[in-house]
This record gives C-alpha cells, structure tokens and sequence, in this order.
C-alpha cells in the first residue's frame, strides 16, 4: 500500500516517522477503503433503484438490525484501533527520555527566544544534535504562541506565565522550518524560524564555538560564553538577595535550603505534596504565598516583575544545578 503515500513533507523525527508509517500504511488505506466503498454504493444504489417510468410506485424497504449492528460495530472498532494507534505514538512523544538535552524557549511578539545551558541566547535559530532526545521547555512574554515544526510532526502552545514541554528526537540533520501556529498578532505570519539539526560531533562542536557550516566556510558556532545559564542562576541568586534566606549547602535559614531542591517532593502547610518542578518554582516566584513548605515562615517576598523570563530560566537552571 505505499503507492498511497503523501511524503510531501520531510520527515526528520522519530515522531514523524511514526505518523508517516501510520498515515500511509494504516490510515490511507482505510480512508481510501471507506471512500470507495461509499461513493461505490451509493452509485450503485442510484442506478438499482432508479425511478425507470411514470407512476412506478417506491419500493418499501424495511430496515435491518442485523446489517446496522455489523456496520456500526464495525466502524466503532476501526475507530478504536486507530485511537489506540494515535494515543500510543502521542504518549511516545510526550514521555520524558533518559539523556534529554534541555532547552528554553520564550515566545513573544513575533520571535522566538532560545536559551542554551551553555549560556547563549540566539533569536529564531534552533539547534539541536541528531539522534539525542531533546526537550524544550517553554514559556511566552505575551501572548499564545505555539511552536511548531513540520518536519518533525510536533507542536506546542507557549502560555504567558506557564512553561509548557515539548519532546522530539531528530533523526536527519539538516536545516528545517520553525513556524508560530497560533494567531498571535499583526506580525503572526512573520514569526517564522530554523531548526537546525547537525551530527552529534557537529553539534559539540557548535557548542564549543568551532563549528563550520558546510556551505559558509567561516566557523558559525556560537563562542562559548563567559557564563552558562547555571552561572548566570547563581549571578541573580546573589543579586536578587535570594541568598539572604536561602542556603545551597543543606543548612536551614528562614526558607529551606535550594541543595537538592529541584524535583524534589515538597510537603506544604496544607498537607497537599507538590514537585518542585518549573512551573513550581515560577509559582513560589511571583506568588510566593500560595503553595508554603510546611514548617517555614509565609516570609517570601513577590518577584512580580522584578524578573524576566529569561532570568526564570536562569535560576531554574541553577536550582537544577545544585544536586
Ligand atoms: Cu506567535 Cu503566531
């Protein structure tokens, strides 16, 4: 059945590659199937039971439960087993990976922001290694956005004040569109990037500052910079007198301590038990009040607009850094 196929895109995922096989080996033949079937009968039933003279009464045709079970539990089951096919592959692709190489994504009006751990920031230029897990964790400055990339049959929105996850696995370097799929204001349709996926030798070499394009010559790379993002986290922790009540050692000042802090569980006043994740600890910086650890002070202050998102990201990659 791969004569039906309709590889009209790249596909360089291995999520895509799972919604290509499905779409052309399962979902192309039974569409085709129903189709034909279809307008088959109903040609064929035209013809049958044309009128053929003037007067001829309509024949009366009672209805029959046995042909209406089969047809709808026939159809009930073909749906189910491509919902089961569709939900497995989507869980796939959301699924957390071991080894994921982590990235930030801040949408605005109209580009996107990326945020390497090594420490450099480029606008609408994604990069990524082949063959290696990577997930984006994203957020917006303004409004919805959503980051989409045909080539690797994803997308995802990115929410004001909320990250949000998306998880691929390139599989073919290359050089791929990045698209804005959500209606985001007069310059929606300009919010167009690159994703750029090289070999992983290529990649560390980009990351290092070394890397020569194959068609430029010059060494495109970015140069590694002064501080990684963990670096730029620990900067603001002592500028923005986090520091003042929160140790990285273990030791207990008026709020706990941050050492081993990120994605632990955390027991509140209230006895609820949350995870400290991103959106945790975004939470606890601009609304401080709402979810308290059990046995501290309600002492934090708001950082409302004290940070940016880029500065977010920033301390949450130096929480993470702190084993
Ligand atoms: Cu951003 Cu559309």
């Amino acid at each position: 059945m791969t004569s039906l196929s309709f590889d009209f895109l790249p596909a360089a995922s291995t999520s895509a590659d799972r919604f290509v096989a499905f779409f052309n080996h399962q979902f192309m033949p039974v569409a085709t199937l129903v189709f034909v079937g279809t307008i088959g009968a109903a040609i064929y039933f035209a013809f049958r039971y044309k009128r053929k003279r003037e007067g001829e009464e309509t024949p009366y045709i009672p209805h029959d439960y046995r042909i209406e079970f089969t047809s709808v539990f026939l159809v009930s089951v073909v749906v189910a087993i491509m919902w089961w096919i569709g939900w497995s592959d989507y869980y796939e692709d959301i699924s957390p990976k071991p080894n994921e190489y982590e990235i930030n994504v801040i949408g605005q009006q109209w580009s996107w922001q990326i945020q390497y751990a090594h420490g450099k920031s480029l606008v609408n230029e994604l990069y990524v290694p082949a063959g290696r897990p990577v997930h984006l964790v994203m957020t917006s400055k303004d409004v919805l956005h959503s980051f989409f990339v045909p080539a690797f049959r994803v997308k995802q929105d990115t929410v004001p004040g909320q990250f949000t996850s998306l998880r691929f696995t390139p599989t073919k370097p290359g050089v791929y569109d990045l698209f804005c799929a959500e209606y985001c204001g007069t310059s929606h349709a300009g919010m167009i990037g690159s994703v750029t996926v090289l070999a992983q030798d290529d990649f560390q070499k980009w990351v290092d500052g070394t890397y020569k394009a194959p068609a430029k010559g010059a060494a495109t790379g970015v140069a590694a910079p002064q501080l990684t993002m963990a670096e730029q986290g620990a900067t603001i922790y002592r500028s923005k007198q986090c520091i003042t009540c929160h140790t990285v050692d273990g030791n207990r000042l008026v709020g706990p301590s941050f050492k081993g802090f990120f994605g632990s569980e955390r027991e509140l006043v209230n006895g609820e038990k949350v995870v400290a994740n991103e959106n945790y600890v975004r939470e606890s910086l601009m609304d401080p009040m709402k979810k308290v650890v059990k046995g501290y002070p309600p002492a934090m202050p708001t950082y409302r607009g004290m940070l940016s998102d880029e500065e977010v990201n920033q301390l949450v990659a130096y929480l993470k850094s702190l084993k």
